[in-house]
This record gives C-alpha cells, structure tokens and sequence, in this order.
C-alpha cells in the first residue's frame, strides 16, 4: 500500500528498498515490517483526537517484538498488556509503567504481583474474584492500586463473531448492571484507587457506529457512579479500529470515532481517555513473505502453489476465514490463473487462499501476503516442529533483523 508498501516498476518494495533484495540475504519466511507506516498510522489517530486528552496505549497483543512496541514507546505511547509476558516485553521496550493498563479475564497470582511491582497506571478488571484478589495482593504487599472495572455495554460491533466481545455472550467485562456495585464494593477496600471504566466492544469495526452506543452508555455510567461519589478519572476505549483488508472496503473514519468517543463526555472535561489501539497501527505496515516450493497440478483442474509458510505462521485465513492480498514479488508479467495457496503443515485448513487469482508462478518465486502486521506472528505456533519467521524492521533505506531465523535447537 502506498507509500510504504508499494510497486516500483516490477518489484515490490518496501519504503526504499526492494522486497527480493531483503529476503535474498536473510531467507524466507520473513514478517518485513514498515517502521514509517507504523508512524503513519499512529499519526493518524492522534491527528483524529486533536486537543483531547488521550493517552493511547499500543495493544501489544497485535506485534509483540519489543523493537516495533519500542517504535510506539518512543513516541510516547503507553501499552496495553494482557499477560505477564506481555508486561516484560512492555518493559524490555522501554514503557513508562505508568502509562501501562493491564486487560485480561485470568491474571493469575504471580501476574498481579509482576504487574503491582512494577508500578503500572491500571489494572482493568474483569470480575469481582479478580477484584478481590488484587486487593488481597496490594494489602499484602502494602501498596494502593489503581484499577478499571470493565463493563460489559451489550453492544453489538458487528463483527466476526470470532472477535466481538461486547455482547452479552462474551466472556469478558462484568455486567453492566452488576458493575455499579462491585464499584462500590472497590471504593471500600483500602488498597484500591478506583481510577476509570473500560470497554473493548470488539476487533475490525470498520464501521465505527457502535462506539457512539458504548460511549453513551460509559458515560451515562460514569455520570451514576459520580453520583454515588466513585471518581472516574479514565475512561479505557480499548480497541478496534479496522483496516481495509479488500479493495471494496475503505478505512474507518477517525475523525467520527474520535467525536462518537469524545462528545458524550463534553461536560466532564476531567476525563482522559485510554486508548488501545492494535490492528490500525501495525496490520498494513506487515508483509509475510514466502518462497514457493512447489507447483502441483490435479486431475480437476485445480492448481496448488505449495508455500514454505502457512497456518503456523499466519493464522487468520484458517481460523476466521479472513482474506489477505498475496502479490508477487516481482511481477513478471505472466497471465493470472486460480490457484490455491497451501502450506507444508498436515492439515486441510492449512490454506492462505482458495481459488484465488494471481499472476502464474513457479518453483522459487517470492509471495507477499499483505497487511498481515497484526495478529500474524504473535498467533504462530511451531506445529509440525516448523520454526516462526524471521522478522525485518525496514526504516527508509535500511533494515533490521528483529528476531532471527530460529534453529532447531530453539524449537526442539
Ligand atoms: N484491547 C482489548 C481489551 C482487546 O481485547 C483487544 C483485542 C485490543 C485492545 C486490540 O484490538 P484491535 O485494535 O487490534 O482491534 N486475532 C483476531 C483479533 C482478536 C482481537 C483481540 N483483542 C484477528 O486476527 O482478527
């Protein structure tokens, strides 16, 4: 996508650089990552919000590679953790612990500790036991704790079934109508500092219409709670701005999510907001590339590219049916043919496309499947004893290898 990922002449290329030229060096199956597209994207929100107070806190779930949370880090962002793992890598990036919320519906014992230890700016709670809990730990370890109830508004975001979480099916958040009184439960426990409300109504909302019906129930919640004397001072958004995977669809409006969030809160000018954003700001800057292995033809006409990736590496088109663009590296001008676009792992879900259309290819070629930033490597498994791609930061003219080719040794 232009202008981080884009075709000059024949060659796919990643800001200055050629694709080919990078995977030649170092191998394939790589992630080749944009740092300039990160910025792009994350300029892009805070351009959307303007003058409010917002803290965005990158949702490290999407890329986890400490060098691309360290891109957001240094930009002042916070982060958005949901593990334990996750608060080591935040701080191996440099985070400001105090500009990290910690979301999750199973913190265990030595999470909360890890997470109390290192000072971090709020726990979003996700059930009363957990409440309880974190309390315990805090007057054990003698320190006061902020922390977020998440509520669950009830509102359907109109996504993969997969990926939406506001509903009252999902397992996340408390009851609406429970929330207010375990609220007032945490306003009685020593150690808890009530600080905000949170909500995450779900992933890929490319229409951003259903945050306008969270945010009017958040603030009308916040409004009861300030009644009853409980201070909100954040209220958490979580995530969930979508990207274009396919050409018919466009980019969210983020002039109209910034105001759907910020407008019912136009009489609390205390307020800040959390923001946790993940997919938007790293899916387009990400490519996966891979090398075809092999060209197998059927009796029925069907052709399969065999490609030294797969499920274990990207798993999206297998586990939500998701659509990814796959482009030649180089272009060589030949006609498109439908193929299917397989990897090695002994699975028939094992597919990046199906009946897909793309320019013919032989044994050798470079693949890139596109906007495969988010959700891609981190969702990676070594199935099969297959080892995860490499990951390249690529930064104008130059790259980096962010995580390197894994040996057997690693895996085994
Ligand atoms: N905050 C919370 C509490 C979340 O649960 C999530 C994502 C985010 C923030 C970041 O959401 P984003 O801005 O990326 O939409 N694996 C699926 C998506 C799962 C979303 C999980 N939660 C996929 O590949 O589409």
């Amino acid at each position: 996508k232009a202008p981080y990922i884009y075709y000059d002449e024949q060659n796919l290329m990643m800001e200055n650089l050629k694709v080919e030229d990078i995977v030649r060096e170092t191998g394939t199956p790589a992630y080749l990552y944009s740092k300039g597209s990160f910025l792009n994207q994350l300029g892009q929100l805070k351009e959307a919000f303007g003058q409010s107070k917002v803290l965005f806190c990158y949702s490290m779930k999407v890329c986890h590679n400490r060098n691309i949370a360290k891109v957001f880090v240094d930009e002042g962002c916070g982060v958005d953790i949901v593990s334990g793992g996750e608060l080591y890598r935040a701080l191996k990036a440099g985070a400001d612990p105090k500009k990290i919320v910690y979301s999750g519906v199973a913190k265990t014992v030595k999470e909360i500790r890890e997470a109390i230890e290192a000072g971090i700016l709020m726990f979003n709670v996700e059930s009363e036991q957990e409440l309880l809990r974190i309390n315990e730990i805090a007057t054990a370890m003698d320190k006061t704790v902020s922390i977020a109830l998440r509520i669950n508004p009830g509102v359907d975001a109109k996504t993969h079934p997969y990926i939406t979480t506001g509903m009252k099916e999902n397992k996340f958040g408390i009851d609406c109508e429970m929330g207010i009184d375990i609220f007032q439960k945490a306003m009685k426990m020593k150690h808890i500092q009530v600080s905000g409300i949170d909500l995450h109504i779900g992933s890929q909302l490319l229409d951003v219409t259903p945050y306008g019906e969270a945010m009017q129930i958040a603030a009308e919640y916040v409004r009861t709670l300030r009644a009853m004397d409980i201070s909100i001072r954040y209220v958490d958004v979580g995530g969930g701005i979508g990207i274009p995977y396919t050409e018919d669809k466009s980019s969210p409006d983020l002039k109209k999510y910034a105001e759907l969030i910020t407008g019912p809160f136009k009489d609390m000018p205390d307020i800040t907001f959390i923001l946790e954003p993940g997919r938007f700001l790293t899916a387009q800057a990400g490519i996966l590339v891979t090398e075809v292995q092999y060209i197998k033809d059927n009796s029925y006409g069907k052709r399969f590219v065999i490609i030294d990736s797969g499920m274990h590496h990207l798993i999206r088109p297998c586990l939500y049916q998701a659509y990814h663009n796959i482009l030649p590296v180089t272009k060589k001008g030949k006609a498109e043919r439908e193929v299917d676009i397989v990897g090695p792992i002994c699975e028939s879900t094992d597919f990046f496309a199906k009946n897909r259309m793309i320019e013919e290819v032989a044994q050798g070629d470079l693949l890139a499947v596109t906007d495969a930033g988010a959700y891609g490597i981190v969702m990676g498994s070594h199935y099969n004893s297959h080892s995860l791609p490499m990951e390249i930061l690529v930064d104008r003219d130059s790259y980096k290898i962010i995580r390197r080719k894994e040996t057997y040794e690693d895996i085994a």
